[in-house]
């Protein structure tokens, strides 16, 4: 698909409802050793890292687990994973840090100012029910101009997703996505491509600069 539209997605009041209203860490104590897209998608992402991540870059994987799909031949200074599960992210070999945080308890990030030069979020902000809050901090912690890579796919946790993404196709929810990079005023240049290969899951980006 091209996002070529000019959408407007209208939330209702219940837009951040999910079906499993438990804390989130009772859902995510036990440990997923495992990918959540194909390798085809996979692909797909490390593609968007090679092209959009400076050499060296400090990154800031938010919402991380067992795989950053960063490119194997390229080095960076310091990545670190923000997720829910201690085990999975010790069991990530691309981290050089790992934090557990539950953003939806605390959209707050424990980071400094400016802190990292690239922020990833990969087949996970369906599951954010503040993601303004949290995208904004994610404006917070990184650099100016640093890359802020989003990426999303049609496989998700059913419970966990929100109502406003389990109400939309793909293509809206790419519009979603952007509407909340606009509310939080940090971003520009947001640019939304389908990146998705000819087989197996599809694999859609949306990517901003931190202004
Ligand atoms: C579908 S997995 C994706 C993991 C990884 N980004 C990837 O590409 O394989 C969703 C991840 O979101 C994280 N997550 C879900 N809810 C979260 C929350 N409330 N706070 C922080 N991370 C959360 C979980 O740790 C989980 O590993």
């Amino acid at each position: 698909m091209a996002f070529e539209k000019n959408y407007t997605v209208t939330l209702s009041d219940d837009a951040f409802r999910r079906a499993d209203e438990a804390p989130d860490e009772k859902f995510y104590a036990i440990p997923r050793f495992t990918s959540h897209i194909d390798c085809f998608a996979i692909d797909a992402v490390t593609d968007l890292y090679r092209k959009y991540l400076p050499k060296n870059a400090d990154i800031l994987d938010l919402m991380s687990s067992l795989l950053s799909h960063l490119p194997e031949d390229v080095s960076y200074q310091r990545v670190v994973g923000l997720g829910m599960n201690a085990r999975e992210l010790a069991n990530n070999k691309q981290l050089t840090e790992t934090v557990v945080h539950d953003l939806n308890n605390e959209p707050t990030l424990p980071f400094d100012d400016d802190e990292f030069s690239a922020g990833l979020l990969c087949v996970s902000i369906d599951y954010l029910i503040h993601p303004v809050a949290v995208l904004k901090e994610m404006g917070r912690v990184l650099k100016t101009n640093s890359p802020l890579i989003i990426s999303y796919s049609d496989r998700f946790f059913e419970t966990k997703a929100t109502a406003a993404w389990l109400s939309l196709t793909d293509e809206q929810r790419g519009y979603l996505i952007k509407s909340f990079l606009v509310d939080t005023g940090c971003y520009d240049n947001i640019q939304m491509t389908d990146c998705s290969p000819e087989f197996g899951d599809p694999l859609y980006a949306i990517v901003a600069l931190v202004v």
